[in-house]
């Protein structure tokens, strides 16, 4: 498994804690270090952090399982071109998460601020904060927008957290399932409004032909 934009690793270790093999790739160097401390101390011998951009990531095409790359693509200037450069990693059936953030999760976001400002008291408070509020680029995404990367990804849609149906039960998630229509999508989408406070990110799955 690859995940792209591992930051301080804490998806990609907690995975490689039952001895799967993990490569985690990011570009930032301190939270890579905070990453290897981590994996040093938890004896986590299955995976590997490098130093990497996503864009030429240090990994052979088509030999990937699974990649995650999740609330990554959105702080980049190209998200889409982000996206096919982590599918080209991946063989014939293996599998893609992305989180992305929202653009309904994230419309009211602004609205909050001053109340997650005032709830950030510790170390981690202010790091959140600082993550959902003062980062200097992000972009915001749409389900249709996705499907649109799968398709001419080659990818068919495996299934999405939240659902991106009203209603639809939650299966497992490298399972397929029905992605509906556009009205049904946007429904969905519209419920997301009231997730602004934990952040508005959904994930979607997809599986290579
Ligand atoms: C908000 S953090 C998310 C970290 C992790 N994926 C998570 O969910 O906790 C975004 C991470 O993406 C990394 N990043 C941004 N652009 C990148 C790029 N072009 N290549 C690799 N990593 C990148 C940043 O260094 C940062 O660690």
């Amino acid at each position: 498994m690859v995940e792209l934009g591992c930051g301080t690793g804490q998806l990609g270790l907690f995975l490689a804690l039952a001895g799967r093999p993990v490569l985690g790739v990011d570009l930032s160097l301190t939270s890579l270090q905070v990453a290897e401390a981590f994996r040093r101390r938890a004896g986590i011998v299955s995976a590997r952090l490098v130093r990497g951009n996503l864009f030429v990531p240090p990994v052979l095409p088509a030999s990937a399982d699974l990649v995650i790359c999740s609330g990554v693509l959105h702080h980049t200037g190209d998200p889409e071109g982000g996206f096919q450069s982590a599918v080209r990693l991946l063989r014939p059936g293996g599998c893609i998460l992305v989180g992305l953030y929202s653009r309904a999760g994230r419309l009211l976001l602004p609205l909050l601020r001053g109340r997650h400002q005032r709830q950030a008291t510790d170390r981690r408070g202010l790091a959140w904060y600082a993550d959902q509020h003062e980062h200097p680029h992000e972009s915001r995404h749409t389900v249709g927008e996705v499907l649109g990367w799968f398709e001419r990804a080659g990818l068919r849609y495996l299934s999405a957290r939240p659902g991106i149906l009203p209603g639809q039960p939650e299966g497992p998630l490298f399972q397929s399932s029905d992605p509906g229509g556009s009205l049904g999508q946007l429904a969905a989408q519209l419920s997301w409004l009231g997730r602004a406070a934990d952040g508005g990110l959904f994930l979607m799955v997809g599986q290579k032909h």
